[in-house]
């Protein structure tokens, strides 16, 4: 089946780097950006050049630096945010200038100050203003999921004729439901006049938990870029996790239609880089990258993960780059488990030996989180040298 391309849009380097404690500078930007291309992300969102002079000169060492993907730089609908983005991006070969303002009634009113007109000709006028210096320009109506769709409709409507080719969709504060999001992509898409080159995308953030789901809603209804973050880092509860959205994507083509340009394998070791780099760890749980996401430690599901894997998998590690070792010891495991980790190092049990050292096993898991393979060698030294000498003792007596 020949199947309709997303666009990944990565924005690890500017939404991701809002949330605290995950500011970056140049040096690691750079990393960060060469690992995106290599993941086969189509957009990096570098920086928000105009919020500082060390974000504007990181967005054009990457614009520079970094081939191959498209390198977007944000900027609110002003002037002078727009001049300094595009002077940060005008090196790169593929720039794209991504503006927003937003249109939701809280937010004209308590932060902008402004009406719905002054906001419509606003929108329109930078969004021009950056289609006459960059031809790829991406706009986004902040808060669209609490704006009053009419008007919502219409500021995209002019944003469409001033020369946006990429209509962005933010579900600002994480507040829509995968229902309700999709009802409001097919709105907008049906309601949109000359847009057939204007790609639809979404961004979605996880305050309620949602993003993920939102996001492939807005996918099902005809969104094909999707805004994403490695590890889901964020502003609050973070973005759309770009390794999940790419999974999901992939285990389950029965159900859709599209697909990413994304290297699954290259999945773990972005995520490690961007950990190592923020000098913090996803939480153990986390779907796709987390500690224990292929990790089995219960006795029956680590007995059919070695039978087959798919009893309890539905993806193997090594798709998303992870060696395969999937058996973790701990007070649940069983003999099957325990035997398989002795065979990994090199020995064959017999049934006896593993029933002596499984008791052994058991009393220690219970005292410790983690049986290491040091533990079990000791467990089974000594087993076999009190077997040994229990031999001997027999022997003498016999
Ligand atoms: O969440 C948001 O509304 C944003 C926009 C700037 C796209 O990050
Ligand atoms: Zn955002």
């Amino acid at each position: 089946m020949e199947r309709e391309r997303v666009l990944i849009f990565d924005t690890s380097l500017r939404d991701g780097e809002q949330a605290p404690g995950c500011s970056m500078n140049t040096e690691e930007k750079l990393a960060l950006a060469h690992k995106l291309q290599q993941l086969g992300v189509d957009i990096i969102e570098a920086g928000f050049p105009i919020a500082s002079v060390g974000d504007a000169d990181a967005v054009r060492r990457v614009a520079t630096e970094v081939e191959g993907p498209i390198i977007a730089g944000l900027a609110r609908c002003v002037e002078k945010d727009i001049r300094v983005a595009w002077e940060a991006l005008r090196c790169s070969s593929r720039p794209r200038i991504h503006t927003f303002l937003a249109t939701s009634d809280i937010h004209l009113a308590f932060k902008l100050k402004i009406g719905h007109e002054e906001a419509l000709q606003q929108a329109a006028r930078m969004v021009a203003y950056a289609h006459s210096l960059c031809a790829d320009v991406e706009f986004s109506p902040e808060d669209a999921t609490r704006s009053d769709v009419n008007f919502l409709c219409e500021v995209l409507q002019a944003a469409v004729e001033a020369g946006a080719t990429t209509l962005n969709i933010p579900d600002t504060v994480g507040y829509t439901t995968p229902v309700e999001f999709g009802e409001l992509i097919r709105t907008i898409r049906s309601n949109l006049r000359n847009a057939e080159h204007v790609t639809i995308s979404v961004h979605c953030h996880n305050d309620l938990g949602l993003a993920v789901a939102n996001s492939l809603a807005g996918i099902e209804a005809g969104a094909r870029q999707v805004e994403c973050t490695v590890n889901g880092i964020g502003e609050r509860a973070g973005n759309a996790a770009l390794e999940e959205i790419a999974m999901v994507l992939h285990v389950r083509k029965d159900r859709y239609t599209v697909e990413t340009g994304i290297r699954h394998e290259e999945i773990h070791s972005s995520s490690r880089l961007l950990s190592k780099i923020l000098g913090f760890d996803t939480q153990p749980n986390k779907a796709i990258v987390g500690r224990n996401a292929f990790a089995h430690e219960a006795g029956i599901h680590q007995h059919g993960v070695l039978n087959n894997p798919l009893c309890y998998e539905i993806m193997t590690p090594e798709t998303v780059g992870l060696p395969p070792d999937r058996i973790v010891l701990g007070k649940h495991s069983g003999r099957h488990a325990l035997a398989y980790k002795f065979k990994e190092m090199g020995f064959q049990l017999s049934g006896e030996e593993i029933d002596r050292v499984y008791h052994e096993f058991t009393r220690l898991a219970d005292k410790k989180k983690h049986v290491y393979e040091q533990d079990l060698l000791s467990m089974l030294f000594a087993q076999r040298s009190t077997v040994s000498q229990s031999q001997a003792a027999a022997e003498m007596r016999a």
